[in-house]
């Protein structure tokens, strides 16, 4: 079992009540695994994306990520845990927008051990595995936002995380370069990834090999 969650929740203190953004959550994923996290605005898709992506903590329950208890780790390890094993990709891309897509997808690598000299000949393979290598030195100022997603996705596999986390990453795109970004991330779940992607869009969880649907912080 690669991931799994037990009892997870996590709680908002809202003018001194408690509210559960995700209320006691269950779930098991294994690795090779396809998965569309679906439901309305306000289920709780994105804290549970951040808390499988070892961004945010939670109150109650516990998180196993290949056998590792994620609320016994210091901060600096779970850093070392995201870099090495997950990959981000967001939905407004979130890249350095003055910056070429080549420093975007070398940037990641600044922050473990990749030895200086092989940073830009991955970070061209990862650019080339999502179809922009011509685009490397362009500006991200300068792409569509289907180019900005390719990046972002180069970006997110550059140091070969097993995870790939998506937050609605076809949301800002029209369908058929939802379709292509889709497409990619299918081919990176052949390859042996797991891929995570919230969405609204049943087209994108038609990509998917498993659905799970959130309401009011709950597994339906
Ligand atoms: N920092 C926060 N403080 C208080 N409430 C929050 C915070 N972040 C999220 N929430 C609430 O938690 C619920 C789930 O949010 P979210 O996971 O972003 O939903 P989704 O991604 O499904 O739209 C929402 O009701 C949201 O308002
Ligand atoms: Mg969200």
């Amino acid at each position: 079992m690669m991931i799994k969650l037990e009892n997870i929740s996590k709680i908002y203190n809202i003018a001194g009540s408690p509210f559960y953004a995700l209320n006691k959550v269950s779930l098991e994923i294994n690795a090779g695994e396809m998965i569309a996290i679906q439901g309305r605005s306000g289920a709780g898709k994105s804290t549970m994306l951040h808390i499988l992506g070892c961004l945010d903590t939670f109150e109650e329950g516990s998180y196993f990520l290949n056998g590792i208890d994620i609320a016994k780790q210091t901060p600096s390890k779970l850093a070392k845990i995201r870099n090495e094993t997950i990959g981000f990709v967001l939905q407004d891309f979130s890249l350095i927008n003055h910056q070429t897509a080549l420093y975007n997808v070398k940037a990641p690598m600044l922050f473990n051990k990749t030895p200086f000299s092989q940073m830009k000949d991955r970070a061209q393979k990862a650019l080339e595995s999502t179809g922009v290598l011509n685009q490397a030195d362009k500006k991200v100022t300068d792409m569509s936002g289907g180019q900005r997603q390719r990046v972002a996705i180069a970006r997110a596999i550059v140091n070969n995380p097993s995870i790939i986390l998506a937050d609605e990453p076809t949301g800002n795109l029209d369908s058929a370069t939802a379709e292509e970004i889709m497409d990619i991330f299918t081919s990176l779940n052949k390859e042996g990834k797991t891929v995570i992607i919230v969405t609204h869009d049943d087209i994108v969880a038609s990509y998917c090999t498993r659905k799970i649907v959130l309401s009011d912080g709950k597994i339906v």
